[in-house]
């Protein structure tokens, strides 16, 4: 089946988006946890601006995504890692491939600024198209339940995990989207 792919442009969230970008996840989500998610990561240690993308049609603010630092705790050291949460992009522009292209990008500015492990929690069916495997059979596991198949991780250059396994720490603005 031919699907239809929507013409968007990925930027950088501005200080002018803060409120669509609160709306886009109200909407997306049907809740507001996710959207005050993002407004907590943006007032912690772990937000990275330059990783916080909005899809734009028409100056319209219509899908954001957001790579924030968490860590993995091993045995022999703290590594730093990248979460990929939340993304949502507006009910009436699902299913038109804004959330593909927000992954993609995302994925090739994490690649460009040096990051080579981005995990996320997340619809199994979703994301490993882009690449994204079953964390638990890298030697990854987390302090809290999720199904197996929906904690993935994402090399962003081959072999990227070789000798990390441990624990994904989530920090505390996670605590209550989780
Ligand atoms: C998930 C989401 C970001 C995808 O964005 P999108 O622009 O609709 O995605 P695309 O058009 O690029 O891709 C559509 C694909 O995503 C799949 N998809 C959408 N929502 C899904 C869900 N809840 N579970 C599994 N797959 C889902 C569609 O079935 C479609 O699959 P197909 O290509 O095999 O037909 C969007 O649906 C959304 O905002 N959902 C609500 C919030 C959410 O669940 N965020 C992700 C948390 S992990």
């Amino acid at each position: 089946m031919v699907k239809w792919v929507i013409m968007i442009t990925v930027r950088v969230e501005r200080n002018e988006d803060i409120g669509a970008i609160h709306l886009v996840n109200r909407m997306a989500f049907g809740q507001e946890d996710e959207a005050v998610l993002v407004q907590r990561i943006r007032e912690s240690s772990g937000f990275i601006p330059a990783l916080s993308l909005v899809a734009v049609k028409d100056s319209r603010v219509v899908g954001h995504i957001l790579f924030s630092q968490i860590h993995i705790v091993t045995p022999k050291e703290d590594v730093a890692v990248l979460s990929l949460a939340p993304m949502a992009v507006l009910p009436e522009f699902q299913n038109l491939g804004i959330g593909s292209q927000l992954v993609n990008t995302g994925l090739e500015k994490c690649r460009e600024s040096g990051h080579t492990i981005v995990v996320v929690i997340g619809h199994p069916q979703y994301y490993p198209r882009f690449g994204f495997v079953p964390a638990g059979k890298k030697g990854l596991d987390l302090l809290f339940s999720v199904p197996a198949e929906a904690f993935m991780v994402c090399e962003l250059l081959p072999n990227a995990l070789d000798g990390i396994e441990g624990t994904v720490i989530y920090p505390p603005e996670f605590a209550e989207a989780m």
